[in-house]
C-alpha cells in the first residue's frame, strides 16, 4: 500500500478497556457472555467440592475424576475471559452460590453434575444464537469447538449415570465404577 492510499481518517472503536476493537458486541450477546463465564466457574466450584465429597469417603476414582472436571471447567472459564478481553471488554466477576456438600445418594450427585452440564450446553446454544443473530461471526467461530466439547463432557456424564443407575447403590459395583473413573 503506497502511503497516498492510507487513509488516516479512519475511525477506530475502543472497546470498555481501551483495547482497539473492529467489531463491538452487542449488548445482549456481551450479557450472555458474561452469564456463561459464571455458569463456567460455577461448575468448577461445584466439581471441586464434589471431588472433596469422594475423596473423604475414599473413592478416589470419582474423586481424581472430579478434580479433572474441575479444572477443565476453570480452562473454559479462561477460555472467555481470554475471548472478552481479546474483544476489549473489562470483565466484571460475578459472586457464585456457596457449593452443594452434601448428597443423600452417589446417584444424585452424578444427577445433579448431569444437570451442570445440560445446562451448560443449554446456555452455549443460546449464545450461538444470540451470536448468529447479532452476525457476530467472531464468536460464532470462537463458541464452535467449545460446543462440541461440551456435548461429549454431557455424553460422558451421562454415561457414568447410567452405570451408576444401574449398579442400584450395590457397593462392589461403585468400586468397578470408581476403578474405571481411576482410569479416565
Ligand atoms: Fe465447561
Amino acid at each position: 500500500m503506497t502511503e497516498s492510499t492510507v487513509n488516516l481518517s479512519t475511525k477506530i472503536c475502543f472497546g470498555p478497556s481501551g483495547r482497539a476493537v473492529s467489531q463491538e458486541i452487542d449488548n445482549d450477546l456481551l450479557d450472555n457472555l458474561l452469564q456463561h463465564l459464571s455458569m463456567e466457574r460455577n461448575a468448577n466450584v461445584q466439581y471441586f467440592s464434589m471431588s472433596l465429597w469422594f475423596q473423604e469417603r475414599d473413592l478416589n476414582g470419582f474423586s481424581s475424576f472430579f478434580i479433572k472436571e474441575s479444572k477443565d471447567e476453570m480452562e473454559h472459564a479462561y477460555k472467555f475471559t481470554d475471548y472478552l478481553i481479546a474483544r476489549g471488554q473489562n470483565i466484571e466477576l460475578h459472586s457464585l452460590p456457596k457449593p452443594i456438600q452434601k448428597w443423600e445418594s452417589i446417584e444424585d450427585l452424578i444427577s445433579f453434575a448431569f444437570n451442570l452440564e445440560a445446562e451448560l450446553t443449554i446456555s452455549l446454544q443460546q449464545l450461538y444464537s444470540i451470536a448468529e443473530r447479532s452476525t457476530d461471526v467472531r464468536t460464532s467461530v470462537f463458541l464452535d469447538p467449545i460446543v462440541e466439547s461440551q456435548i461429549k463432557s454431557e455424553d460422558e456424564f451421562a454415561h457414568i449415570l447410567g452405570k451408576v443407575k444401574f449398579s442400584k447403590g450395590n457397593p462392589s459395583a461403585m468400586l468397578i465404577i470408581d476403578e474405571y473413573l481411576s482410569k479416565k
